[in-house]
């Protein structure tokens, strides 16, 4: 553990959510909606020390100089599907992001992963992309897709995931690291399909309802 890289967003808030969305008692629509929260507050962690600027503006009192965000525009890009359910909580919080799509899946058998779609706004050199998925297993999804962005002229990306098994985020390191992992838990380990444990079951099945 202590050889990986990865910015654990310890907050009592996020880990109480969490713990209600690994619970196999929760049904979809709490579990989606435990997902917008986290998503929301990881977004505030991940975004603490973007850049900001000095400018002169005029209240209705006086005028004075005040803060805005400096740095490089966003976009969102999910990895379908499970990936969906974290843009909401974020865009919340960063409404002028644009949105990029990966369709990626895992093949059940190999576990490598395939690509079934992508869009992505045309700027996305000059945007800072936030690469979303729920789930950072064998780390096979993530790293194609960061693979596919770079190939197409990404050049700053962060990746946020809610729950990462070791073996994920030692291959991410290895194979991006200058990608930034920030994630809510670091679990113990990968089973013999490929999940994560004790993670949350599968990701875009529970969101989407589709077990
Ligand atoms: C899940 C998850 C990740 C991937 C993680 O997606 O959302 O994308 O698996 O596993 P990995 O790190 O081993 O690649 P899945 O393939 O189940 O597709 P889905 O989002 O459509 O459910
Ligand atoms: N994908 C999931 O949705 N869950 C896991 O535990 C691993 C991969």
């Amino acid at each position: 553990m202590s050889d990986l890289k990865v910015n654990i967003i310890n907050h009592p808030l996020i880990q109480h959510k969490l713990t209600l969305m690994r619970r196999k008692e929760t049904g979809s629509k709490d579990f989606r909606q435990l997902l917008d929260e986290i998503s929301m507050l990881m977004a505030y962690e991940v975004t603490r020390d973007f850049p900001t600027k000095d400018i002169e503006i005029e209240t209705p009192i006086a005028k004075c100089n005040a803060k805005v965000l400096a740095g490089k525009k966003v976009a969102i890009v999910p990895i379908l599907r499970a990936g969906l359910g974290m843009v909401n909580g974020i865009i919340n919080l960063i409404p002028a992001a644009k949105i990029g799509h990966i369709g990626m899946y895992r093949d059940e058998k190999t576990l490598e992963p395939v690509e079934y779609f992508y869009k992505m706004p045309k700027d996305i050199s000059e945007r800072l992309l936030l690469v979303v998925d729920p789930m950072l297993a064998t780390g096979g999804s993530a790293v194609a897709a960061v693979d596919m962005l770079k190939k197409r002229g990404a050049k700053s990306l962060i990746f946020m995931c809610l729950i990462s098994a070791p073996e994920g985020i030692k291959l991410f390191n290895e194979k991006h690291p200058d990608v930034p992992i920030y994630t809510a838990c670091v679990d113990d380990h990968l089973n013999e399909h490929g999940y994560i444990v004790p993670g949350i079951g599968d990701a875009g099945d529970r969101i989407f309802g589709t077990i």
